[in-house]
């Protein structure tokens, strides 16, 4: 069966990762890239400023499931592309889908991957995909005597959603303890850590997979790798992620197929197997093993900021590809992607992850370098109409270019122009595959 293109679009969120989603769905884009179906009509909720400045924005907040029907409800849209995790989590798409509406994303069901690590850790075992072994734990004495049998460095993670911060990769012993109390007895995260995994710690380089699924079938999207921590040299605390590139050339072509092969397939499989029919991103985070990728969690959403480096490479018009998967005709679907290279920025307000500052001005350049681009994560517009910051990571600045360290020059020289009194950003964004080339 073959199904017409949607006319009219909802995507939900609020962040760079949206405003990414948004600039490719955009008609001028789908126009620039000579692609044949009539532009779509595209509103967000609950959006940013920046995203205002392109569509429509709507405030429903993500968490609000009949809000968010009831407003795709009343605008007609034909398509909801869903992009943070706790919609997906709550059963937007379930509810969507129960009123007539597709959706690109997956069910209650499907987000469990990523709002449980225990569920998805049974998976991966069950299925013997690469993974950390790890023990599962509700209890205190019990999760200290699992401690005292292995060795530091070791990982703890609370089981559901804590807004990446639900993981505490321990140096020793003692750090590990405490997490485990943190977490079991000092309700740090709620229910949300009231049970945990503690699991061997892995060592390697990362890099994140985006698997656009639909049941069985997927398109794997351009490889990219993401800077977790706050600091230069990858020092500091976990953040939300703090700039990204793509390709990710530590994935060689051999490597990419034996990560389809031990890793991509079986997961997309074991997913459909368990009786989840998936529709949306599998975000695999894999850690680049001596002895082997393996895996480090499931998302089941589009990755931030990799999405801001991984859509602009894609020459293939998104809609299609988003709307074969929610309607189940991914099979055979033929990506193409642009030689060139993206890097994106991330500039954060001073104090994220902890407290940064809100309702700083934000100024920005009139002129930005060619094929750059900036994305809007938490801003919002004062009384005065001015742009202003109001969220931990405030812009993303993603370029593209013939080389990495072109595009690396142009992102970083936008990032310089661009004036706020808390801007802070990493200034190593790629080094790792700089300094290998
Ligand atoms: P997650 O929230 O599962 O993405 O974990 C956040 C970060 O913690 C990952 O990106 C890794 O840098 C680190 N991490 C998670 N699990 C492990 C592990 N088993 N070994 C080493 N690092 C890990
Ligand atoms: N950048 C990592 C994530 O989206 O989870």
């Amino acid at each position: 069966m073959v199904h017409k293109l949607p006319s009219s679009l909802l995507v939900v969120g609020s962040g760079g990762r949206e405003h990414a989603l948004i600039k490719s769905l955009a008609p001028s884009h789908l126009e620039r890239t000579a692609l044949s179906p009539a532009p779509p009509r595209l509103i967000c909720a609950p959006g940013n400023a920046g995203i205002a400045q392109e569509v429509p924005c709507f405030p429903v907040a993500v968490d609000d499931i009949a809000g968010l029907v009831a407003l795709a409800q009343r605008e007609k849209i034909e398509f909801v592309v869903v992009g943070p995790e706790v919609p997906l989590a709550l059963g937007l798409v379930d509810e969507l889908l129960k009123a007539g509406i597709p959706a690109y994303g997956p069910k209650a069901d499907g987000a469990r991957l990523e709002a449980s690590k225990i569920f998805t850790k049974q998976i991966l075992l069950k299925y013997k995909i690469p993974t950390a072994a790890a023990g599962i734990f509700s209890e205190v004495p019990a999760a200290l005597d699992y401690l005292r049998q292995r060795q530091a460095p070791i990982v703890i993670k609370a089981d559901g959603l804590a807004a990446g911060k639900g993981v505490v990769v321990a140096q020793s012993l003692a750090e590990a303890e405490a997490a485990v109390h943190d977490m079991l007895a000092g309700n740090k995260f709620g229910s949300a850590g009231s049970r945990i995994l503690i699991e061997d710690c892995l060592f390697g380089e990362e890099t994140s997979i985006l698997v656009v699924v639909s049941g069985r079938d997927y398109v794997i999207l351009p490889t990219s790798q993401d800077h977790k921590r706050i600091g230069d040299g990858d020092t500091g605390p976990n953040t939300g992620g703090m700039g990204t590139y793509s390709p990710a050339e530590v994935v060689t072509p051999e490597l990419l197929r034996r990560i389809d092969h031990e890793i991509v397939k079986p997961s997309v499989d074991a997913i459909a197997a368990e009786g989840m029919d998936f529709r949306g991103t599998l975000f695999i985070g894999i850690m680049l093993t001596p002895s082997g990728p393996s895996v480090i969690e499931y998302n089941a959403r589009f990755g931030d900021p990799e999405t801001q480096v991984v859509l602009p490479r894609i020459k293939t018009n998104l809609l299609t590809l988003l709307w074969a998967a929610a309607v189940g005709e991914l099979r055979g679907f033929k990506l193409d992607v642009l030689p060139d290279y993206a890097l994106c920025v991330v500039i954060a307000a001073k104090g994220y992850p902890d407290n940064p500052p809100k309702g700083d001005v934000i100024t920005f350049p009139s002129v930005l370098p060619p094929q750059t681009a900036i994305t809007h994560a938490g801003t919002a517009k004062n009384s005065a109409g001015q742009i202003v910051t109001n969220g931990g990571r405030v812009l993303g600045v993603t370029a593209l270019a013939p080389t990495l360290r072109e595009a690396a020059d142009r992102a970083y020289a936008a990032c310089e122009k661009i004036e706020c009194a808390s801007k802070y950003y990493r200034r190593d964004i790629g080094a790792r595959q700089l300094n290998r080339t």
